[in-house]
């Protein structure tokens, strides 16, 4: 979708469809509503009180225009309240978003509102707009992009200008990461997520490291060997940096991101049964939000050195796999047993966490689709969030509420640290069943070092059954906008 910013008014606006947000009761008084009411000629609000529209949250009004005003049919959408918060103007823009496919063009009036509503318009319109098409074979022509405007009655300042700049460059960033998760896992093998990290790094200046299996062996990540060694694919050791040229003599934060790269969990020899295994190309969420945020930062030019450290195998079942009872020797030199081989996450989280914190990190941030157990603690909407420092806990949480993303702050409970104790290694790679999502994040931790840390557990919202608000059916990009909220706040 092509998003352009404009000036206009209610009644000289030129598309399809025309939708006019509305907010709270009483709407038959709002200046706009009148505006339209009388270019229609008194129609709107017949119409209304006939079809027992009221402006609430949640109603929308439909109706053809009759050539009265440019635009060819006009849509009120209700809101709650005076002051329209960020989320329901995102909303508003995801209902004018999913509106775009019968219409040709969508121009959402926004009115006089502050730049802070502008941009939430603006991401709801362009995260709304989405649909994986890889491998949809087309029986018609392409259909050119649908064209979408958000118009405002003012002239377009250049602070409106550089948020929808801002809105575009953040939701093509969870596009990419919706994209890269809802490839095939026979095609998003590491060699191509390695690719596809080459590529964003190539399109935005950015430096890209990779190392192939003998590499990883070699660095000693034995972790990340023994996960592959099941598989038939290679596996990748991903390390991105975008550093920004430095202005005047302060030195940037330095956040390195890390994200769980695995492109299919088969579960190894203690194999998945076929449901819980329909969805693990969702695996690589993690490393596919890290690998959207840095390429982001890099566009947005934010002042922030951001690294991004990406382990990625499958796990799968080979005559070489890893098995249970195995013992191995870490990067950091901690020693782990195995007990189950779909506890693999953590595992190859471990050696990127131990290569990451030596990056010597301002703060050290990791995505994983981690445990079945967040889900089940959370739902399937919200993440679970950890920390090991207070204040970094908190910024994380101001950096979701402003870009809308639903985190739960998590225990590291120190009473589960028995759990994973090993009687023949210093630790095990399981719990003992209860507290999944704790155990697995305190297993992390055992690799952090004295690091500032922030967990994210994203087992639930990084891939749904169903659409649900900003998010489509499958690949979400989940995470994506938080950590550039967080990235910011280090500006
Ligand atoms: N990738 C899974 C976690 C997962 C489950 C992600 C559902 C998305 C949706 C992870 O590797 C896993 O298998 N975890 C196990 C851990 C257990 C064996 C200790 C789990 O959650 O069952
Ligand atoms: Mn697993
Ligand atoms: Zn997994």
């Amino acid at each position: 979708m092509k998003l352009t910013l404009s000036q206009g008014t209610v009644t000289s606006i030129d598309a399809d469809l025309l939708v006019v947000p509305i907010a709270g009761a009483g709407f038959e008084k709002h200046a706009i509503v009148k505006q339209l009411d009388a270019a229609l000629g008194g129609e709107l609000l017949r119409i209304a009180k006939l079809e027992d529209f009221t402006g609430k949250k949640g109603q929308a009004l439909q109706l053809h225009t009759m050539g009265k005003i440019k635009a060819k049919k006009l849509r009120l959408h209700g809101l709650p309240g005076k002051q329209l918060d960020a989320e329901e103007c995102r909303m508003a823009g995801v209902a004018a978003a999913r509106s775009v496919r019968e219409a040709k063009s969508v121009a959402l009036f926004v009115g006089d509102e502050q730049v802070e509503q502008l941009s939430a318009f603006a991401q709801g319109l362009l995260l709304g707009d989405y649909k994986y098409k890889a491998y949809l074979t087309p029986t018609s022509k392409p259909k050119p992009p649908a064209r979408a405007f958000i118009v405002v009655e003012h002239k377009p300042t250049a602070a409106d200008r550089h948020v929808i700049e801002e809105a575009v460059i953040v939701s093509e960033a969870v596009h990419l990461a919706r994209d890269l998760v809802n490839a095939p896992p026979n095609e998003m093998t590491s060699a191509a997520l390695a690719n596809e990290a080459r590529r964003v790094a190539r399109e935005t200046g950015i430096r890209c490291t990779v190392w192939g299996k003998q590499e990883i062996i070699k660095r000693g990540m034995t972790l990340l060997a023994a996960v592959n060694a099941g598989s038939r694919e290679e596996p990748r050791f991903i390390h991105m940096v975008y550093a920004p040229v430095p202005k005047g003599k302060k030195k940037p934060a330095r956040i390195v991101f890390v994200g769980k790269g695995l492109t299919f969990d088969a579960g190894g020899l203690c194999l998945k049964p076929a449901k819980s295994m329909e969805t693990m190309k969702c695996d690589m969420a993690g490393g596919a939000v890290t690998l959207a945020v840095i390429g982001a930062a890099a566009r947005l030019k934010l002042p922030v050195e951001v690294h991004a450290v990406i382990p990625s195998t499958d796990n799968m079942l080979g005559d070489n796999a890893f098995k249970p009872g195995d013992i191995y020797r870490t990067l950091g030199g901690k020693t782990v047993e195995i007990l189950n081989t779909d506890a693999e996450g953590r595992l190859i989280l471990a050696d990127a966490l131990t290569y990451a914190r030596k990056l010597e990190p301002t703060v050290l941030v990791d995505h994983a689709t981690l445990t079945g157990a967040c889900m089940v603690a959370l739902g399937q909407w919200r993440a679970g969030l950890y920390a090991n420092d207070e204040d970094v806990l908190k910024t994380y949480q101001d950096a979701a509420k402003r870009a809308g993303e639903a985190l739960w702050p998590m225990p590291l409970d120190e009473d589960l640290r028995e759990t994973i104790k090993s009687p023949i290694a210093d630790i095990k790679n399981t719990g003992d069943g209860f507290g999944g999502s704790i155990s697995a994040a305190l297993f992390l931790r055992e690799f952090v070092g004295d690091a500032k840390w922030v967990h994210l557990d994203i087992a639930g919202p990084a891939f749904l059954s169903s659409p649900h608000g900003v998010s489509p059916k499958g690949g979400t990009g989940f995470g994506v906008r938080t950590a550039l909220e967080f990235i910011k706040s280090y500006a």
